[in-house]
């Protein structure tokens, strides 16, 4: 869960409170409940099923915490919640590269290659990875945008605040 006012940006000491946040509950995390899924299965399309169930088992919680924020207004939402961090499977990274990555990021903009660039690239490559796969307007733009600025979201004001809300 995250705070409903900004965002995460790309770069930045907001990026680093991000991974510093998702750094603990990566290595507290149990795994996905498997009830949790079969309930978003019922809300994802075969080909979005097909993308989730290749995120690693930390992101597939985050997937599954996010979905279920009350601040989600109708099912939408919660898809589109539930697969803003699909780019990820892109870039494989695990924990720690993902540190040195976010790190990197910051410290070196403009200096990341490979897997990890798609790492920092992953709200661009999820939104393209969701069009493909048909998914709703919603889902695909709230993937490119969900490392900016509420202020800076195409989406209405209370739509990407709850989506913030979420993450
Ligand atoms: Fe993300
Ligand atoms: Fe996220």
């Amino acid at each position: 869960m995250g705070g409903l006012s900004r965002r995460s940006p790309a770069g930045g000491v907001e990026a680093l409170i991000h991974l510093a946040r998702r750094f603990f509950q990566s290595i507290l995390d149990q795994g996905p409940d498997a009830a949790e899924e079969d309930w978003l299965m019922g809300l994802l399309s075969e080909r979005e099923a097909t993308l989730y169930a290749q995120m690693s088992p930390v992101d597939r919680s985050h997937a599954l915490r996010s979905a279920r924020c009350p601040a989600l207004a109708d099912d939408a939402q919660r898809v589109a919640a539930a697969l803003h961090d699909v780019g990820k499977i892109q870039a494989g990274l695990g924990t720690w590269a993902r540190v040195g990555a976010t790190v990197a990021g910051v410290v070196l903009p403009g200096v990341l290659r490979g897997r990890w660039a798609d790492y920092r690239d992953h709200p661009r490559l999820g939104a393209a990875m969701l069009r493909d796969a048909g998914s709703a307007e919603l889902a695909v733009t709230w993937a490119a945008e969900h490392h900016l600025s509420t202020r800076k979201s195409s989406l209405p004001p209370d739509v990407a605040a709850a989506l913030a809300a979420a993450d």
